[in-house]
């Protein structure tokens, strides 16, 4: 048995890695860069400090700032307009998952042509756009690492998975110090979405032995910092356990797949505008109860992993500590629910049908231990509301 693993080609991980972004352009051979990242990375400097870098050695460069959080094929088109008109060689991408996401759109359909929907899930993109260097500034999505990227369809509300190894960013600079002033909030739906990435790759029926390793460290950095920047942010050295945390899960659900929490999280974010990783923080330990019945020792060693059952705790024990644990990760980190965060309950009810076709058409739930049909999935939607 042999396995398929795909990784950038360069990362640079730890403080000030920031700094190796002209070393990195001369390995690339480009020097003519756009930098796609949105108004608040332009407003907290980050912006600037790139241009600096780039300013001192006389490279030349654009910038398109117009993305949007939960992007959509229309946030990105006039990226993409800008880096064909201006004929820019690569793209660097500095901001959370999203500009992440919306870089590797632009970079794709910006040599390609068409719309970045031509390109979703079950398409597969086996070529590279305009190489991309991705800076992450949150710990979370791991997008850096990752062959995916979620555009809206605004048309019809859907996430549109877009997925294949021409999106995974040929360098990544994954620097801690551009966390430390993420907003609480922020940084615990991006840490709580990290978290969801490593139990899912761990427990995807795609985990393989190489996967395995890196969601069980990413499992163990995340959980076990993931309350100390939200209760703490200027902890330096939580901020760094998470990055690196979030990196490793990232290279983990990449190679893995994610499955059913992400699968039914993306029609709540479609409809609800509900952030990413608050709604599969909502759906986490509701999932975990469903699904675990069917990969007990996997979810078990997630248990001990976090540090919530001992080896001599039963597997059935270590997996209803677990969905304790999440449980009471989620008060402690203030996640409400999803009638708490305001959704209409007739506007959601009548909407479940459709989110429950378009959580099995994403591709990810096949993925889970326990498979849910459209039936059992409207039900987990209902549980879930409050
Ligand atoms: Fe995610």
């Amino acid at each position: 048995m042999s396995y398929n693993i795909i990784l950038p080609r360069i990362v640079h991980l730890g403080k000030g890695s920031v700094n190796q972004l002209i070393e990195v352009l001369k390995t690339l051979k480009v020097s003519h860069p756009l930098i796609v990242t949105d108004k608040i990375m332009v407003q907290l400097g980050y912006v600037s400090r790139l241009e600096k870098i780039l300013q001192e050695k006389n490279i030349t460069y654009g910038i398109y700032s117009d993305t949007i959080p939960e992007p959509t094929a229309a946030s990105i088109t006039a990226g993409i307009k800008q880096a064909q008109e201006h004929k820019f060689d690569s793209i660097i991408a500095i901001g959370g998952g999203s500009v992440i996401d919306s870089a590797k759109a632009i970079s794709f359909v910006a040599k390609y042509g068409g719309n970045i929907g031509d390109y979703k899930f079950p398409f597969i993109v086996k070529f590279s756009g305009l190489p991309l260097i991705a800076i992450p500034t949150t710990a979370g999505t791991g997008s850096e690492a990752t062959q995916a990227t979620v555009i809206t369809d605004q048309k019809n509300n859907e996430k549109m998975l877009c997925m294949g190894n021409g999106f995974v960013p040929v360098a990544a600079l994954v620097d801690y110090e551009l966390t430390i002033t993420v907003p609480q909030r922020a940084t615990a739906d991006s840490g709580l979405d990290a978290l969801t990435h490593a139990i899912e790759a761990y427990v995807s029926r795609k985990a393989n032995p190489f996967t395995d390793i890196q969601a069980l460290a990413a499992m163990k950095l995340v959980a076990r910092n993931l309350r100390i920047v939200y209760n703490n942010p200027k902890n330096i050295a939580a901020r760094e356990a998470m990055m690196l945390g979030s990196h490793l899960a990232g290279i983990a659900f990449t190679n893995a797949s994610v499955a059913l929490v992400h699968g039914m999280s993306r029609p709540i974010g479609a409809h609800f505008h509900v952030p990413h990783g608050l709604s599969n923080a909502m759906l986490l330990p509701t999932i975990t109860e469903y699904s675990f019945p069917e990969a007990k020792q996997r979810y078990a060693i997630c248990a001990r992993t976090i540090g919530v059952a001992t080896e001599e705790d039963s597997d059935e024990i270590a997996c209803q500590n677990l969905v304790k644990e999440l449980k009471v990760l989620n008060q402690d980190l203030n996640v409400p629910t999803l009638k708490e965060f305001g959704v209409n309950q007739i506007e959601y009810e009548a909407l479940l049908p459709i989110m429950a076709k378009q959580a099995i058409d994403s591709g990810s739930p096949a993925n889970n231990p326990r498979q849910a049909s459209l039936v059992e999935l409207v039900e987990l939607y209902r549980a879930v509301y409050q």
